[in-house]
């Protein structure tokens, strides 16, 4: 695992913006597993501006990590809505190879074999840039989630529920959501996990300094043989 500290949010975002860039010009159909959260935000925006510029994004093929289980493609906090605002609506994307998952499926367990099928029928994933929850999640793997575990349907922690309660009319998030899972976004060949801010500073120190735990899901990720963490210099005040 490498540890890039970078001095703010901005040279962060430029970061991943240009690592997702440099994938896509040396494999322009290259297909990556990309995140929701504040943290991506700096880089869309950074491709959406290289976009304009004349990147393109048609090749490439997308899947994102995770989506609240029960919400509607058109509910206002789904990911589906965050992606369009943010990211696939704002860029030449495939429509054909934009995937998030379906969280308003009738069947949500074949709704998690049908996603991880065609992971696999893209070739895997190339690059995956992941964000990280306060209590060390990726995607929606929370503590626990087993190294071994597949795109699949998960509980949030409660404190998951808390903190991403603001996005929804209630006082917490959705009980359940779907999520790709430890396995899957393991066998990415490059995986870049980006963190922004003191208050994810104990989370990095926990996932860098840590054991390898299943109670940190981010500590999992040392022992992926290419992984990067960009982090600024908010959130490495402790490593
Ligand atoms: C959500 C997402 C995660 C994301 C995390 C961190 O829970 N499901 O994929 O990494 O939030 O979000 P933020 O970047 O807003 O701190």
């Amino acid at each position: 695992m490498n540890l890039r500290v970078l001095p703010d949010y901005e040279a962060l975002s430029a970061a991943a913006a240009d690592a997702v860039a440099a994938k896509l010009r040396e494999k322009p159909e290259a297909t990556f597993l990309i995140p929701t959260g504040t943290t991506p935000l700096g880089m869309y925006r950074r491709l959406v501006a290289m976009h304009r510029d004349g990147l393109s994004f048609l090749q490439a093929a997308f899947f994102n990590l995770d989506e609240y289980l029960g919400l509607d493609p058109e509910h206002p906090a789904s990911y589906h809505v965050y992606m369009r605002e943010n990211f696939y609506g704002l860029i030449d994307a495939d429509p054909t190879r934009v995937h998030v998952p379906d969280g308003a499926a009738a069947d949500p367990d074949a709704e998690c074999e049908r996603y991880e099928a065609m992971i696999r029928k893209c070739g895997g994933v190339d690059l995956c840039v992941l964000g990280i929850g306060r209590n060390g999640h990726i995607g929606f793997n929370e503590p626990g989630a087993s190294f071994d575990s597949r795109t699949r349907v998960v509980r949030l922690a409660e404190t998951t529920r808390l903190v991403n309660a603001s996005d929804f009319a209630g006082d917490r998030a959705p009980e359940k959501a779907i999520t790709v899972g430890m396995r899957t976004i393991f066998e990415s060949r490059e995986v870049l996990m980006l963190a922004s801010g003191a208050n994810k500073a104990r989370t990095v120190e926990a996932a860098v300094e840590g054991g390898i735990t299943d109670r940190v899901p981010a500590s999992m990720l040392k022992q992926h043989e290419n992984t990067t963490f960009l982090v600024d210099r908010d959130a490495a005040t402790t490593v």
